[in-house]
């Protein structure tokens, strides 16, 4: 789902292509001899939708700007709606910092050990330790005394490829033979998504519920499940059955889409944003309808549900530099020594966790 410039279909031609095309990240381009510094494309920023500067004013003297309401509700934060698209809700920093601080964790330590996968298990099979084996420098090494596998058979989702096997130390020997090694760095940044609980196939864009799985650790199903009451019809309650961890780095977006795979789509998605700020992309049922673009902060909280399934989303851009990216509480809480393995990570980096119930 990770986009990359070089589609060129009639997708290309699409009023969400095009405002994908609008904000994702360019630089604008140096001739090759320049030492100069790439810099990113300015990019218009003036008509994104922003929950946070809408709350403050909502909150200074209850203004809400055109087409935006504030939810009826018990609930113990203000949550926005769209007019004109219902079931779709917005919590403006529902997270605590100590709450995205937890889930950061969670994220990078956790949610990618097996029997969750991941974006690697296709080459590597089950990785464990990747965050930190990345924190000591460590490197996963290819056996070569494991039976030989044919690397084509691994994008099989059930698939276990030994000959990956092992973390060791990263020493010259080893790094020096860049086929048999990879850093366990280099895999944490190239780390896109995990899968909790139920796991979902994206070959076939399915779940499977024969593949072995954890059920979704207790306090992030709690978390969900009043995090969705917004959403839920009177007296029903959110049952958390699968998550999708996205990882995103610097340049990288999440291109259009639709999370169709649930079966009931009255129920919502619950996702958190976590780290850099983003641009998420909020279309119609067609491609070819122009979609709103808002900003997403560290904490917030976006609730999908009912008719506002149907509709096409996406995030096609990150922004990492300091003065957009709006990380700076995360950074005071990750000052602690221990924790600086996490802070040079998130500085550049964006993580959603998107949780749904499927059946
Ligand atoms: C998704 O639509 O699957 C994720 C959206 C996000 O990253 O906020």
């Amino acid at each position: 789902m990770y986009g990359s410039d070089s589609i060129n279909d009639d997708s290309e031609r699409t009023a969400f292509r095009k405002t994908e095309k609008k904000y994702k990240l360019y630089y604008d381009s140096t001739s090759k001899s320049s030492k100069k510094k790439k810099q990113p494309r300015p990019v218009d920023l003036s008509e994104v939708i922003d929950f946070k500067a809408i709350s403050e004013s909502f909150d200074r003297n209850g203004d809400l700007r055109a087409g935006v309401s504030k939810l009826e509700c018990p609930f113990d934060r203000p949550v926005f709606c769209l007019d004109d698209c219902p079931g779709f809700y917005f919590i403006p920093a529902a997270l605590s910092i100590e709450e995205q601080c937890r889930w950061i964790k969670e994220s990078l330590m956790s949610f990618p050990q097996p029997p969750n996968r991941t974006n690697h298990n296709a080459i590597y099979g089950a990785v464990h330790n990747l965050f930190n084996a990345a924190k000591n420098k460590q490197a996963l090494v290819k056996d070569e005394t494991a039976p030989a596998e044919d690397d084509s058979v691994s994008v099989d989702i059930n698939s276990q490829n030994h000959r990956w096997a092992c973390l060791e130390e990263l020493d010259s020997s080893v790094n020096g033979d860049s086929c048999k090694s990879v850093s366990a760095s280099v895999l944490l940044r190239k780390l896109r998504w995990s899968t909790l609980g139920l796991q979902f196939d994206w070959s076939k864009r399915s779940y499977n519920v024969s593949l072995p799985h954890n059920k979704i650790p207790d306090a992030l199903c709690q978390l969900a499940k009043k995090m969705a009451a917004p959403a839920m019809a009177v007296g029903e309650e959110f049952q958390p059955e699968a998550a999708i961890v996205n990882y995103f780095g610097s340049g990288d977006m999440l291109g259009g889409h639709l999370d169709d795979m649930e079966a009931d789509w009255s129920k919502p998605i619950v996702s958190m944003s976590l780290g850099c700020k983003a641009i998420f992309l909020l279309g119609g049922k067609s491609r070819n309808d122009e979609p709103l673009a808002m900003f997403l902060r560290s904490g917030d909280i976006v609730l999908m549900s009912g008719e506002a399934r149907e509709r096409f989303h996406g995030v096609p851009r990150i922004f990492t530099d300091t003065e957009h990216a709006e990380i700076g509480s995360l950074e005071k809480q990750f000052s602690d020594e221990d924790d600086s393995f996490y802070l040079e990570y998130i500085k550049t980096s964006r993580i959603n966790i998107n949780i749904r119930q499927v059946f």
